[in-house]
């Protein structure tokens, strides 16, 4: 069995539970998909060649996004989970520009499935699940797969810096969560998902400053956190 195969990822209805209910008690979601999108019109549409990778897809959210702002786009989508790639064989059935590849960043990063000519890699709250020094590999491998002048911004949770900081970022995550509930804007109660996030031994946040030091030590330049709520985070580089 690898790695990927030993993770919740693997068990489709833990998928179901996630796409069913992201929406609910991912903070802020449309606002860290907002910036993707601000980033790739300031950074992205008006270069010659628009190759996107999008790492851990799921079912394709962010390519959506990409998608929605600019259809001249070609985008390899890879994720280690095959029920979520035929999610997103659903979503962009028939759209030749997009590809799919089933793999882990596991198996990713010690063969040579993808080709090194990407002008932006993209993810969105997958790489949390690898260990501080698989993240320090996949960044490698990213900066190693991406045309100088391309970028690489991962959407993706973090852990605080220290533990009381990290007990007020999963208070305000709960915050967030009831708030939507006061405001009727749903009936479902999620006021555990910071405890369950926490408990859930696949997810291994590290600390935004290790990651912005690990994407310096991969190469990247222009390191920058684009946004922040908590735990939830943007943040990137560039290859020069
Ligand atoms: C929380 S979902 C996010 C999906 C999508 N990017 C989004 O923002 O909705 C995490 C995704 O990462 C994938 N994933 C988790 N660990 C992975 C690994 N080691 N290798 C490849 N994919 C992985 C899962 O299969 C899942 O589709």
């Amino acid at each position: 069995m690898s790695e990927f195969d030993g993770t919740r990822w693997a068990d489709p209805d833990f998928i179901k539970e996630y796409l069913d209910n992201a929406e609910a008690y991912v903070p802020f979601r449309h606002s860290m998909l907002e910036m993707l999108r601000l980033f790739y019109l300031h950074f992205i549409k008006g270069n010659r060649t628009k190759k996107i990778l999008d790492l851990g897809c799921g079912d394709g959210v962010i390519a959506e996004v990409i998608l929605s702002a600019d259809d001249g786009v070609r985008v390899t989508l890879v994720d280690g989970a095959d029920e979520m790639l035929k999610k997103a064989r659903e979503r962009f059935s028939g759209n030749e520009n997009v590809k799919y590849v089933c793999a882990s960043f596991q198996e990713l990063v010690v063969g040579s499935l993808l080709p090194a000519d990407f002008d932006l890699a993209v993810s969105s709250l997958a790489i949390h699940h690898l260990e501080p020094e698989q993240k320090e590999a996949l960044f490698r491998y990213v900066f190693s797969r991406l045309n100088s002048g391309g970028y690489f911004v991962n959407i993706d949770v973090v852990r605080g810096p220290t533990d009381e900081l990290e007990g007020w970022y999963m208070e305000v995550w709960k915050e967030w969560i009831e708030e939507r509930k006061r405001a009727g804007m749903t009936d479902q109660d999620f006021s555990d998902i910071s405890r369950r996030y926490q408990e859930n031994e696949d997810n291994r946040p590290d600390t935004l400053e290790f990651q912005l030091e690990s994407l310096k030590k991969a190469g990247f330049e222009q390191v920058d956190c684009y946004y922040k709520y908590g735990v939830f985070t943007v943040f990137g580089g560039k290859k020069v």
